[in-house]
C-alpha cells in the first residue's frame, strides 16, 4: 500500500512513523509512506496557504489551490484504479473512523490523507477533491496530523504481514464487534490478586468459553452501544436479554 499525507507540519510524523509496527511495516515494504508539505505547492513569493473567511469570522481558512495542485500532482504520478484509491480529508465533520473503517481502507492500494489546520479547508476541497471525510472522534483537534497518524496506525496494523505471529488483529477489541476479554500474565498472584483459576487450568474449551463470556460482559458494561451490532449466538442473546443488556435494538444472531 502507498500512503501520501499532505500537511503543513511534516516533522510531526517523524516519531510515530519511525517506531514499532509502522516502522516494521515500512521496513518490510508492506507500506510506503510519503509526507508532503503542501506549502511547497503555493505559487506566490510568500508561499501563502491560508486566507480570511469570506463572510467574516475569526481564523484563517486553507486555500484550495495548493491542496488541489499537491494532490493532483501525486495522483498524476501514482494514479490507480479509482476504486483502489481513497482521498480522505481528516475532519471533525467526517464519518466516524472505526475498526471496520480501518479494514475497509486496508483494501485500497493508495491512500491520500489531507490534514486541515486553522479554521479548516475551503469547502471546494471537500466537494471536489476528496472522496471521503473521516473524524477520529467527537472533539476538535488543532490539526489533522494526529488524526492522520491514528488512521495510518490502525490501517497499517491490519495489512497482511504487518503484525508478527505474537500479535494478532483477529482477537482484539472491535475485531468482532466486541471488546477483548481481560488478559493476565505472570505472576499468578500479585499483591494478593489472583489470575482467574480457569486460565491456569489448561482446559482450552473452558478458557474459550470464559473469554467469550468476559468479552460480552465487558462490552455490555463499557460499551453497550457495540452489543447492538455484534454477531451473537441465540444463547448469548437470551442471556443478555435476561440481564437487560441488549437495550431496545436487536443484535444479529449467528
Ligand atoms: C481546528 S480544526 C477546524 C474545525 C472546524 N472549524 C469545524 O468547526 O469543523 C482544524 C483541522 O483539524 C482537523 N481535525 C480537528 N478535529 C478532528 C477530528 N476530530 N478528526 C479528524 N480531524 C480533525 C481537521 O483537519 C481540521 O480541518
Amino acid at each position: 500500500m502507498r500512503i501520501d499525507i499532505f500537511t503543513l507540519f511534516p516533522e510531526m510524523f517523524d516519531g510515530p512513523f519511525s517506531q514499532s509496527i509502522v516502522k516494521r511495516a515500512r521496513d518490510k515494504g508492506i507500506v510506503s509512506l510519503f509526507i508532503h508539505n503542501f506549502r511547497d505547492y503555493a505559487t506566490d513569493k510568500h508561499k501563502t496557504v491560508d486566507d480570511y473567511s469570506y463572510g467574516g469570522g475569526p481564523g484563517m481558512v486553507l486555500k484550495p489551490e495548493p491542496l488541489f495542485d499537491a494532490v493532483e500532482a501525486i495522483r498524476r504520478e501514482h494514479g490507480g484504479e479509482e476504486e483502489l484509491v481513497s482521498t480522505v480529508l481528516l475532519s471533525p465533520q467526517g464519518r466516524l473512523f472505526r475498526q471496520k473503517t480501518a479494514l475497509e481502507l486496508a483494501r485500497k492500494e493508495h491512500l491520500v490523507l489531507i490534514c486541515g489546520h486553522y479554521e479548516g479547508v475551503d469547502e471546494r476541497v471537500r466537494e471536489h477533491l476528496v472522496s471521503d471525510e473521516l473524524s477520529i472522534g467527537d472533539y476538535v483537534l488543532s490539526g489533522g496530523e494526529i488524526a492522520a497518524m491514528v488512521v495510518v496506525d490502525a490501517v497499517v496494523r491490519v495489512l497482511p504481514g504487518a503484525l508478527g505471529s505474537a500479535e494478532s488483529a483477529i482477537d482484539e477489541s472491535h475485531a468482532a464487534g466486541l471488546l477483548e476479554y481481560p488478559q493476565y500474565t505472570r505472576p499468578p498472584v500479585f499483591r494478593g490478586w489472583s489470575v482467574p483459576e480457569v486460565l491456569l487450568s489448561g482446559n482450552h474449551q473452558e478458557i474459550l468459553r470464559w473469554r467469550r463470556r468476559e468479552s460480552l460482559r465487558r462490552t455490555r458494561e463499557m460499551r453497550p452501544d457495540l452489543i447492538k451490532e455484534a454477531i451473537l449466538s441465540q444463547e448469548e442473546v437470551s442471556s443478555l436479554e435476561a440481564v437487560g443488556g441488549l437495550g431496545s435494538a436487536e443484535s444479529m444472531v449467528e
